[in-house]
């Protein structure tokens, strides 16, 4: 199985999931996309809440009916890829650049699943470049305290994330760090270190969040717990 077909795979048992009635949370990426695909396909009268720009409209064009964070108490069930999936489903997330507004969606979450394809499932979490999203202003500085944080964890220094045409804004208007790559030995002291920097919004560790995995690999769908 390629990739992709796992990741549709694990996007198609998450669909699965979903009950008539159900606010939904929808992840951000191309796995979560194989999941607002499928549950489109199920014509459920439910409501989502999209993680970015790009999957509310996604959402939009199939034809799900779409909540703010704010319209809804609380969100029953929400589903989203990750970059990795460490040990105790630690994950770290953002590489699509939708770290804030999935980590909002997922913190208002009765129940959160994660899916991937096989290889994002790793033994200890920092091989993929952890992504820190921080408002513009003094974001040079902002990258300098950054720095400082990184060579205390031995994480090599955060880059500015650039795509074709300039400096990537998220859908916050904010900027993206990624920081390094390397093991992220003690990843909850990290992610404190992080979230202590004033212009820091939030970064992609998400820890003690995940409630389940689905996992695509070539012999079907892994369900993994914490
Ligand atoms: C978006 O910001 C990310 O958190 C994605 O969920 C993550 O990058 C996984 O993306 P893919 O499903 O495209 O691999």
């Amino acid at each position: 199985m390629t990739a992709d077909e796992q990741k549709r795979a694990a996007g198609e048992a998450a669909a699965a999931l979903v009950e008539a009635g159900m606010v939904v949370g929808l992840g951000t990426g191309s796995t979560a996309a194989w999941f607002v695909k499928a549950l489109a396909r199920r014509q459920l009268d439910i409501r989502g809440v999209p993680t970015s720009d790009a999957t509310a409209n996604l959402a939009r064009e199939l034809g799900i009916a779409l909540a703010a964070l704010d319209d809804v108490k609380r969100v029953d069930l929400t589903v989203d890829g990750a970059d990795e999936v460490g040990p105790g489903l630690s994950l770290i997330k953002g590489g699509g650049a939708a770290l804030l507004r999935e980590k909002l969606v997922w913190e208002a979450s009765n129940r959160c699943v994660v899916i991937a394809d096989a290889a994002k499932q790793v033994a200890a979490l920092g091989k993929f470049p952890l992504p820190i999203e921080v408002v513009r202003f003094g974001y040079v500085h902002t990258g300098q305290r950054l720095a400082d944080i990184a060579a205390e964890f031995d994480l090599p220094p955060p880059r500015l994330r650039m795509a074709d045409r300039g400096v990537v804004v998220t859908d916050g208007g904010n900027v993206i760090y990624d920081m390094g790559s390397n093991l992220i030995a003690e990843p909850a002291a990290l992610g404190l270190a992080l979230k202590s920097v004033t212009g820091v919004v939030d970064h992609g560790l998400f820890l003690d969040l995940a409630d389940e995995a689905l996992i695509g690999t070539d012999q079907g769908v892994v369900r993994l717990t914490p």
